[in-house]
């Protein structure tokens, strides 16, 4: 045991609230990735990647630029096939079933596997519509269902009490901060089962950016979150998991460690994510 364990822990104030190492190898796991390589063209962007994102719970995905952590995410919910010149090889299952299956509708995979982008990305409309974006995909529901369904993704989102009397205004009015949590009202609107999240906050000043991850703690008693950030203090504080993922010699990304976060952040078993979190190296 080296004298920096101490260190680290103070360093990362990794969430007692969070619980992190309670639950058993046998929780339940809403998306597994086994054996994934991801391709643009010849190039292979990410290898070999065997990873279980558990119910109910904060994964982070954290690493160096480059090592293919926005790559690995867009696969899980299929975004990667808009993407000319993809191919995937290996398997992802959500809920245990192939997402990648000859049947499968990708519009639905991304209707139970919602997604936040790094910066905020509000329709040109107004902020009701914004949320209601989606709801047109649900089959017929009333005005008044309508309403509903947008008043409780804003609440949420925790964003209603800053605009319920202005949903007719435009969503570009808000402020950086706003907007991004009006795309997460938008997101979970449509009652996705995962949320990924890739750099969420990394446009977003300190205080919006605690009320995302305020945000996120509450939404993952009901949904499953996989959020790639760079900002180490803010994997500590949100997750319960992280993967830290590297580039090969052949520059494909690779997880090199996987685990609690309290454990990755205070104990990790590789030396070179102690170099990654302690900042000596990414
Ligand atoms: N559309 C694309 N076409 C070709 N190569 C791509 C494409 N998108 C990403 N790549 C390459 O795939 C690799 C992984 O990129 P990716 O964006 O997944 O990394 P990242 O870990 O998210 O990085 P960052 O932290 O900078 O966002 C990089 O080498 C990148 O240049
Ligand atoms: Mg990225």
């Amino acid at each position: 045991m080296s004298d920096e364990r101490p260190n680290m822990e103070r360093r990362f104030e990794v969430s007692a609230t969070l619980d992190q190492d309670s639950r058993s190898d046998s929780e339940s796991i809403k998306i597994e990735t086994r054996d994934l390589n991801v391709y643009y063209g010849n190039f292979r962007a990410v290898r070999d990647i065997s990873l279980k994102f558990p119910t109910t719970r904060v994964s982070a995905l954290i690493g160096s630029s480059g090592s293919g952590k926005s790559t690995l995410l867009r696969t899980l919910n299929r975004m990667h096939d808009a993407i000319p010149g993809t191919r995937i090889t290996g398997q992802v299952t959500l809920d245990g079933e192939p997402i990648y299956g000859d049947n499968v509708d990708p519009i639905m995979v991304r209707r139970r596997i919602g997604m936040v982008f790094q910066r905020p990305n509000p329709f040109e409309k107004t902020i009701f519509d914004n949320v209601a974006y989606g709801l047109r995909f649900l089959g017929k529901l009333s005005k008044s269902e309508r309403q509903d369904r947008v008043e409780s993704s804003l609440k949420k989102a925790g964003l209603w009490d800053e605009v319920h009397e202005r949903l007719d205004s435009s969503a570009l009015s808000l402020s950086g901060g706003q907007q991004q949590r009006l795309c997460i009202a938008r997101a979970i609107a449509v009652e996705p089962e995962v949320i990924l999240m890739d750099e969420p906050t990394s446009a977003l000043d300190p205080i919006a950016t605690h009320n995302v991850e305020e945000l996120m703690r509450e939404l993952a008693k009901t949904f499953t979150i996989i959020v790639v950030t760079h900002n180490m203090q803010q994997a500590a504080r949100v997750s319960h998991t992280t993967a830290y993922m590297t580039m090969d010699e052949d520059r494909a990304g690779v997880v090199v460690e996987v685990g609690p976060t309290g454990r990755i952040f205070t104990n990790p078993v590789d030396s070179r994510t102690e170099d990654y979190i302690t900042g000596r190296i990414g």
